[in-house]
């Protein structure tokens, strides 16, 4: 049997494809517009296993595999064997043998590399520590449909360097935008990921300065799932790392603001920014369905 198509980085797709899928969201979203059934995935199941909790990436997924003629199964660790220690490479093979693509959420990347390894159908990262892929597909069909192409404009990465921040870091690399990262000296990214971008990375400690000229600002939360114990030496470490009015004055006019949420204004955003004008974040949220249903197109069909 021929290997399956794994989506476990943005890596795992050269910069057509990138292009494609961004093009192909926007179809797919002014098809739903109009109520055109398209049902290409009739009789398909995708597995879905969380490790952490999600809205949105559960919601969009499942609604996906529906409005295509297919169905989702959320697969939660409090009630799959999974969750009582069966290994998952076990688990991989034996759901892999029954649906027909799967999507996981894991803490440890290699979880889910190894997951992949086993299964005999395309494997989707849904996030995990290192990365979280489906959302910089969102994020730049929300980029391409509020500002057009992304190739040569700036954006600004504000906080953690996390799974977000890297997967911005492989975006920059495939779509051929500047990428200033402004973090903490100790919450940089991780440095390996960084050597394949140097021509488009700029690293930043004053988030302001970060900031100038900047055509996306882009934060996360300060503290991940799965990182709560370290949460009071984060508030004190990231408390001049919040997007405001102040970090806004210093784009481009154009600018706009986007956050994968869950958000917590007050900390990394102000209210006023992520409810204001120059915030996309409701779009880009609607956008994980669409840009999802089109990586299932090209995975599945
Ligand atoms: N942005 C994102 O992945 O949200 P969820 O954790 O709700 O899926
Ligand atoms: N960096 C966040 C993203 C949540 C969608 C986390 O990993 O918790």
């Amino acid at each position: 049997m021929s290997q399956p198509r794994h989506f476990l980085s943005l890596l795992d797709i050269n910069a057509q494809e990138f292009r494609d899928l961004i093009n192909r969201a926007v179809e797919l979203k002014n098809m739903r517009r109009s109520n055109t059934i398209y049902e290409p995935l009739k009789n398909k199941v995708l597995g879905m296993v969380f490790e952490k909790s999600s809205t949105r990436t559960r919601v969009s997924f499942e609604a996906g595999m529906v409005q295509f003629g297919g169905s989702a199964i959320f697969l939660s660790p409090r009630d799959t064997q999974l969750g009582r220690g069966e290994p998952v490479e076990d688990s991989a093979r034996v759901l892999s043998r029954m649906v027909d693509i799967i999507m996981v959420r894991t803490y440890a990347h290699e979880t889910l590399e190894l997951f992949a390894e086993h299964s005999v159908v395309p494997v989707i990262n849904g996030l995990s520590d290192l990365f979280h892929p489906c959302q910089l597909l969102a994020d730049m069909v929300t980029y391409f449909e509020h500002r057009g192409d992304i190739k040569g404009k700036t954006v600004t990465w504000i906080g953690d360097g996390n799974n977000m921040c890297h997967s911005y870091i492989n975006a920059a690399q495939l779509l051929d935008f500047k990428l200033h990262i402004a973090t903490p000296p100790e919450y940089r990214p991780k440095q390996h990921l960084l050597q394949a971008t140097t021509a488009q990375i700029e690293m930043f400690e004053e988030p302001r300065e970060a900031a100038r000229g900047t055509d996306l600002v882009v934060t996360d939360v300060w503290t991940s799932m799965g990182q709560e114990d370290e949460n009071l030496r984060r508030r004190e470490a990231f408390k001049n790392f919040q997007v405001n009015q102040q970090l806004m004055g210093n784009t481009n006019p154009e600018a706009i603001f986007m956050h994968c949420l869950p958000a917590h204004r007050g900390e990394e955003v102000s209210a006023d920014i992520i409810e204001g004008p120059q915030s996309v974040v409701w779009d880009e949220a609607e956008n994980r369905l669409h840009a999802q249903k089109a990586l299932l197109e090209l995975l599945l069909t």
